[in-house]
């Protein structure tokens, strides 16, 4: 007897225009020089944090309450906007990986199975991001599925890596390889003939993202499958390093190498009745590769060979496209009655300007088609990228001016919420900009073997803050006290709430609540 009617709520008016703005990698720490928010010009966003005590305050954007493993998971735009529409915390696919694994049940379901039928006449390979950044893949991950692999039959194996400097810091994919193929040498000893075959900078080979650039996932393509890139070398640990050298290079934008043996072959290109893996949990940077891996007819560029091959994902990545068709770890519960789809069956107007991630991956039966024409009320959700985008390129002065850029644009926002009487909520997604120094435990700058700050280049651990206003907002709505451990989670009630709803009972509680009186 589900009903899509959401409660009015008992003092808040229907009809305003609610704007939700997050701003992206964006998070609260200590005021100093690798602050690069403290650091810009930022008076709106500073307004906000001085004003009102009661329309400003932190929410967690990280680890187990957005759904990762651990709290020394940092926050993504994935899991945050996940956890912004869907009000209740699901297990991310991180985390859905990790459970796979540690009770096997990655070796028993369909998709392993499929892969399997290959490890008697073909080889296993494993395309993904080499790193234990846990935004799109985890190295301890990569490392369990190669011991599991080859326990069940993979008797050749061979990895493509994608070296990352994103997610983690810059540099670190030399060690990482030098691990990797410390395991792969431990496998042959097992009989297991297993070897890094390709590999290239994930911002330059393969990890492409909304069909931005197909050149970087051909790159990809003719390393992995056809086994030809501009550089070859005869072992990963000397290509990184040699790739390194030149200057400017840094880890996201390694060329693509291949890796070949005494006679200048390609050790491990894709040839007919191999297996794929592509080992990211997260789909935006694989769908793209996950297209030229299983469409038939394609035309984003030319494959030149298309081996017949049996393809998982580590989970789907498109629920809508269902792909790829086969995949090695069951999709998150279906994600129903997000803020999106809950909201629209309320008839609402949205003007949705940020990703698929905000109404479940694409999984919610939805909402598009039914009650969209039906316009009554607005709410309007922007995703303002600089300081994220900038901050992952490691430099502070850019990030700086990137910082101010998205305090300007929040500012014109607020004037447009200013002309319509609406109100609204401004967040963000997880910590960046805030800080670009990696720290050690006592929260001190690390330095690198040459005395420089390490830069950091990833998302942090920190908190973001959220703060309402405008001139609809009703004049004692205010953020509750009791709900100290909060995170990005409970927003999508207090966007109910705003709107002049209750939310779902199943959502995590609202941040506000309104005063009798002032
Ligand atoms: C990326 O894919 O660019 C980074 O790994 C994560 O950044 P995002 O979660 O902000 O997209
Ligand atoms: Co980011």
């Amino acid at each position: 007897d589900f009903s899509w009617k959401l409660k009015d709520h008992p003092k808040l008016a229907k009809g305003k225009t609610v704007a939700v703005v997050v701003l992206d990698g964006w998070g609260e720490a200590n005021p100093n020089q690798y602050n690069c928010i403290h650091v810009a010009d930022t008076p709106t966003m500073d307004s906000l944090k001085n004003g009102a005590p009661e329309r400003w305050r932190l929410v967690k954007a990280h680890g187990t309450a957005v759904g990762l493993p651990s709290d020394d998971d940092m926050g993504n735009s994935e899991v945050g906007h996940n956890a912004l529409g869907a009000g209740r915390i699901y297990a991310q696919g991180a985390k859905l990986v990790d459970t796979a694994l540690e009770t096997g049940k990655i070796y028993e379901g369909e998709g392993f199975e499929y892969i399997k039928q290959s490890f008697e006449d073909g080889t296993l390979h494993l395309i993904g991001l080499l790193s234990d950044g846990g935004v799109h893949s985890r190295f301890d991950q990569l490392q369990l599925l190669l011991k599991g692999a080859s326990e069940h039959g993979a008797k050749r194996i061979r990895v493509h890596i994608l070296t990352d400097g994103r997610d983690v810091v810059d540099g670190s994919s030399v060690g990482f390889v030098e691990s990797l193929e410390n395991d792969l040498a431990k496998l042959c000893e097992k009989d297991v003939d297993a070897k890094i075959a390709s590999g290239g900078g994930r911002m330059y080979v393969t990890m492409d993202r909304y069909e931005n650039d197909w050149d970087v996932v051909k790159r990809g393509w003719d390393a992995q499958v056809l086994g030809e890139a501009p550089h070859k070398f005869k072992s990963a640990l000397e290509a990184v390093k040699k790739l390194r050298e030149s200057p400017g290079a840094n880890d996201q934008f390694l060329p693509p190498f291949v890796i070949v043996d005494d006679n200048g072959k390609a050790v491990g290109p894709i040839l007919d009745g191999d297996a794929i893996v592509t080992f990211n949990f997260r789909a935006d940077r694989m769908v793209m590769l996950a297209k030229a891996l299983e469409y038939d007819k394609f035309d984003k560029f030319d494959r030149v060979r298309y081996p017949k091959i049996r393809y998982a994902g580590m989970l789907q990545y498109d629920g809508e496209l269902k792909l790829p068709s086969h995949y090695l770890v069951s999709p998150p519960e279906n994600i129903w009655c997000t803020t999106v789809s809950v909201l629209c069956m309320q008839a609402m107007k949205l003007l949705n300007l940020v990703t698929s991630h905000f109404s479940g991956m694409g999984t919610d039966p939805d909402v598009s088609t039914r009650i969209w024409k039906n316009i009554l009320k607005s709410q309007v959700r922007v995703n303002l990228p600089n300081g994220d985008m900038v901050g992952h390129t490691g430099d502070v002065q850019a990030t700086i001016v990137a910082c101010k850029a998205a305090d300007e644009a929040v500012k014109m926002i607020f004037d447009a919420i200013e002309q319509v009487g609406g109100i609204y909520v401004v967040t963000a997604d997880h910590g960046n900009a805030e800080d670009m120094v990696k720290r050690n435990k006592k929260g001190e700058p690390l330095l690198d073997k040459d005395g420089n700050v390490q830069i950091l280049t990833s998302h942090t651990l920190q908190p973001v803050p959220i703060a309402i206003g405008g001139p609809g907002l009703a004049p004692g709505a205010r953020f509750r006290q009791d709900l100290f451990g909060a995170g990005l989670a409970n927003v999508a009630a207090t966007v109910m709430n705003l709107h002049g709803f209750e939310a779902l009972s199943d959502y995590e509680p609202t941040l506000i609540e309104v005063a009798d009186k002032q």
